[in-house]
C-alpha cells in the first residue's frame, strides 16, 4: 500500500495560558490524507482548525504526536533541508492581505517565494511568475499593480499563484473564500479544483461552512473543541451523519424551502462553544448535545470506525437516529 502524503498521528498542539492550564487547541488528533485527495476540515470558530492547518505545514510544532509528510517527520530535518522540504507544503489564509506586502508589486510578490528559495535567475523567476499569474486569471496588466489596487478575489488569486510557483504537493486552504462575495467564492473554488487536476495537488480545505467543504471534499473531518468527532466520505457525512454535532451543523445550513414545507426540525445549538482551556468532562460536546446522558459526563467516547471508512466519537452512535441536512 502506498504511503499517504500526509499523516497526523495523535497530534497535540497547546498554547500557554497565564494562570491556568494550557489551551489544548488540537487535542490528540489522527488522520491521513492520500495524494490528490481533498480533505475537508469543518467546525465552529475556536475548534482548532487553523492551529491544525498550521501544524500540517510545520508552522506549529506538535507538543506531542507527529506529523508525517510522505511517511517522514519533517521536524527531523534542520536548516536548509527543512526549508527546502517546506516548499512542498503551502498554506493560504482567509485574509487575502496576510501574505502580501503592500509595498511590493503583484509580480514581485508572486516572484518572492522563488527568490527566497534562491531558485533560477531573476528573469526566469519573473517568467514563471507571469505564467502562473496568467494561469490563475490575472493578465499581465496586473503585474505592476499594488495589492490595494486589487479586489479581494483578485488578491486571493495572487496568493494562489504565489503558493503554486514553488510547485507544492499539498496546499492547506484556510477559509480562503470566507472573505469573498458568494459569486467570487464559486470562481475561486472552481479555479482551485482545476489547478488540483493540472498540478496533481492535494488539498486540506478548512472552513466553517459545511456547504463549501462538502462540495469540494472527498472526505470531511468535523472538529469540536480540538477533537475530531466525525470523519468520513463527504457524501456520507453530509447525508447520513453519525455524530450529533455534525447533525446540528447540517441542520443550521440555510434551506431553500419555506419553514412550513420543511420536513425536518431545525436543531439549535444552545450556548457558546466551551473554552478549550477548561473543556467539559467526558464527551466535550455533552453541554450542547440533545442526546446527552449521565454517562457522557464521565466517560470520553472512543473515536471508532462505525462503518467502513466512517468514524465517530459518541457512546450511542449505534442507537441514535439522526437527521440529515435541512430540507
Ligand atoms: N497563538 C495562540 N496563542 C494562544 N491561543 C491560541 C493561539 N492560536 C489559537 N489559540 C486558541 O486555540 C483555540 C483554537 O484556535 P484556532 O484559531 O485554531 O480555531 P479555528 O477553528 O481556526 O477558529 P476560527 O474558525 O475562528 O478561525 C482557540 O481557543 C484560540 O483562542
Ligand atoms: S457521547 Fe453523549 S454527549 Fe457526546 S455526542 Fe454522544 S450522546 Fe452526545
Ligand atoms: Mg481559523
Amino acid at each position: 500500500m502506498s504511503v499517504p502524503l500526509l499523516q497526523a498521528e495523535d497530534v497535540l498542539v497547546q498554547f500557554p495560558a497565564p494562570g491556568q492550564a494550557p489551551i489544548r487547541a488540537v487535542d490528540r488528533v489522527s488522520f491521513s490524507v492520500a495524494a490528490n485527495e481533498t480533505f475537508g476540515v469543518i467546525g465552529e470558530s475556536g475548534s482548532g482548525k487553523s492551529t491544525l492547518g498550521r501544524a500540517l505545514v510545520c508552522l506549529n510544532r506538535p507538543d506531542a504526536g507527529r506529523i508525517l509528510h510522505d511517511g517522514a517527520d519533517p521536524f527531523a530535518l534542520t536548516g536548509r533541508a527543512f526549508r527546502a522540504h517546506r516548499r512542498n507544503y503551502q498554506i493560504i489564509f482567509q485574509d487575502p492581505n496576510a501574505a502580501l506586502n503592500p509595498r511590493m508589486t503583484i509580480l514581485d510578490s508572486v516572484c518572492e517565494p522563488l527568490e527566497i528559495l534562491g531558485e533560477a535567475t531573476a528573469a526566469a523567476r519573473r517568467d514563471r511568475a507571469r505564467a502562473m499569474m496568467d494561469r490563475v486569471g490575472l493578465s499581465g496588466s496586473y503585474a505592476g499593480r499594488y495589492p490595494h489596487e486589487l479586489s479581494g478575489g483578485q488578491k486571493q488569486r495572487v496568493n494562489i499563484a504565489r503558493a503554486l510557483t514553488v510547485r507544492p504537493k499539498l496546499m492547506v486552504c484556510d477559509e480562503v473564500v470566507a472573505a469573498l462575495d458568494v459569486s467570487i467564492q464559486a470562481e475561486v473554488l472552481n479555479l482551485l479544483a482545476e489547478l488540483q487536476g493540472e498540478f496533481g495537488l492535494t488539498f486540506v480545505f478548512i472552513t466553517h461552512d459545511l456547504g463549501v467543504v462538502s462540495h469540494v471534499s472527498d472526505r470531511i473531518a468535523v472538529m469540536y473543541l480540538g477533537k475530531i468527532v466525525e470523519l468520513g466520505p463527504a457524501a456520507r457525512v453530509r447525508h447520513a451523519p453519525l455524530h450529533p454535532y455534525t447533525e446540528a451543523l447540517l441542520s443550521a445550513e440555510p434551506s431553500a424551502l419555506p419553514a412550513a414545507m420543511r420536513t425536518r426540525e431545525r436543531i439549535v445549538l444552545h450556548g457558546e462553544i466551551p473554552s478549550p482551556a477548561d473543556p467539559p468532562s467526558g464527551c466535550r460536546f455533552r453541554t450542547r448535545c440533545r442526546f446527552a446522558e449521565p454517562r457522557c459526563a464521565v466517560d470520553a467516547p472512543a473515536f471508532r470506525e462505525v462503518q467502513p471508512g466512517h468514524f465517530a466519537a459518541c457512546h450511542f452512535v449505534d442507537q441514535l437516529t439522526l437527521q440529515g441536512p435541512a430540507s
